[in-house]
């Protein structure tokens, strides 16, 4: 449909022509030989990027972080992370079939988790208490609301990490949003975990891929899990072009994500008082309260008008901005969903 105003996810974004003549223009080799030239340009980047020494390029976040969740943790050991958080979410149990990991949830403050209360839950380590082996953080936070934790949060979550002798694990599948939103160094936030994911696919606009980024060590055993998991990929140049053309355009660009989401949420909620709370919109994602109106009568409206958003919950729409939908079509669905709140 000509005009549709996709906000369901910032994984809806096609390819620019930029990003496809880049990929046309691929140099390719067989990635599992490690002979991809566009593979390991985009891994040293990447790693550069966060001034880590190593990266691996996955097809997923999910698999990015399961990959992670191998190598950090033991079968029999437990992950804390926060209860909404994409890996108890969204993961279809993977990090039980796959890690072999029991889960531990702690309810944060808009997704995020705070060290002092992490520290309060963990149990003492000693047998027969089940060992901590990880303790998991979104940045930025999907369900919270694209909440960030920030370089003072996770440096403390660092610390209590340390203290504990347990790896802190970094689901960065929107890092780059959080880092255009503080203008934190990816340097200093990459050196607090000891492992961590990003995406390529989500605001950053590429068609596929994550990188899984540590230390060299960390690195050289996660591609063998990308292995056993199916995800090494032989002419992969082809995606990693994408993600290279993403890092190099479309990084600063967030900032007008951002932008969008809070012009949304200003015109909600100076609409309908209560739906939303502007102060907490601090990157591309914003929810709204539709109460007393059913969020799923919303989206089927609004859908209608060729605005699509979703309905996360009974009355919580979610509206995610990204490249794909400008400042002209993010107005129009704020008109829509204030319509049909109103309505
Ligand atoms: C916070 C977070 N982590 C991980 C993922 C998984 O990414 P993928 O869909 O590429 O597997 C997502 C997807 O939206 C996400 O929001």
């Amino acid at each position: 449909m000509s005009g549709l105003v996709d906000l369901r996810s910032d994984t809806v974004t096609r390819p620019t022509p930029g990003m496809r003549a880049a990929i046309a223009a691929a140099e390719v080799g067989d990635d599992v030989y490690g002979e991809d030239p566009t593979v390991c340009a985009l891994e040293e980047e990447v790693a550069a990027h966060f001034g880590r020494e190593a990266a691996v390029f996955v097809p997923s976040g999910l698999m990015a972080t399961q990959v992670l969740l191998r190598v950090l943790t033991r079968p029999g050991t437990e992950l804390v992370c926060e209860s909404d958080a994409h890996v108890v979410a969204y993961e279809v149990g993977a990090a039980a079939i796959n890690a072999q990991v029991q889960t531990r949830t702690l309810d944060g403050d808009r997704g995020r988790l705070d060290a002092d209360r992490v520290r309060a839950a963990l149990r003492p380590a000693s047998f027969p208490y089940t060992e901590v082996a990880a303790i998991s953080v979104e940045e930025t936070t999907n369900r919270g609301g694209g909440a960030v934790h920030g370089l003072d949060r996770l440096r403390a979550l660092r610390a209590l990490a340390d203290e504990r002798g347990v790896a802190l694990h970094g689901d960065g599948a929107r890092l780059f949003n959080a880092l255009v939103a503080t203008g934190e160094p990816a340097g200093e936030v990459g050196a607090t975990f000891t492992a961590f994911s990003v995406c390529l696919s989500k605001g950053l606009g590429a068609p596929v891929g994550s990188l899984a980024v540590g230390d060299a060590a960390a690195i050289e055993e996660a591609r063998l899990w990308r292995r056993r998991f199916g995800g090494a990929m032989r002419q992969a140049g082809i995606l990693a072009a994408a993600g290279r053309y993403a890092l190099a355009n479309h990084i600063e660009r967030l900032a007008e994500d951002h932008a969008n989401a809070r012009a949304i949420a200003h015109r909600v909620a100076d609409a309908c008082p209560g739906s939303v709370e502007p102060a907490t919109v601090t990157t591309n994602i914003v929810y709204v309260d539709t109460s007393p109106r059913s969020a799923a009568e919303v989206v089927d409206e609004l859908r209608v008008e060729g605005v699509l958003v979703g309905a996360m919950g009974p009355n919580l729409l979610r509206l995610v901005t990204h490249l794909d939908v400008d400042a002209a079509g993010c107005r129009r669905a704020a008109d829509l969903v204030v319509a049909a709140c109103r309505g």
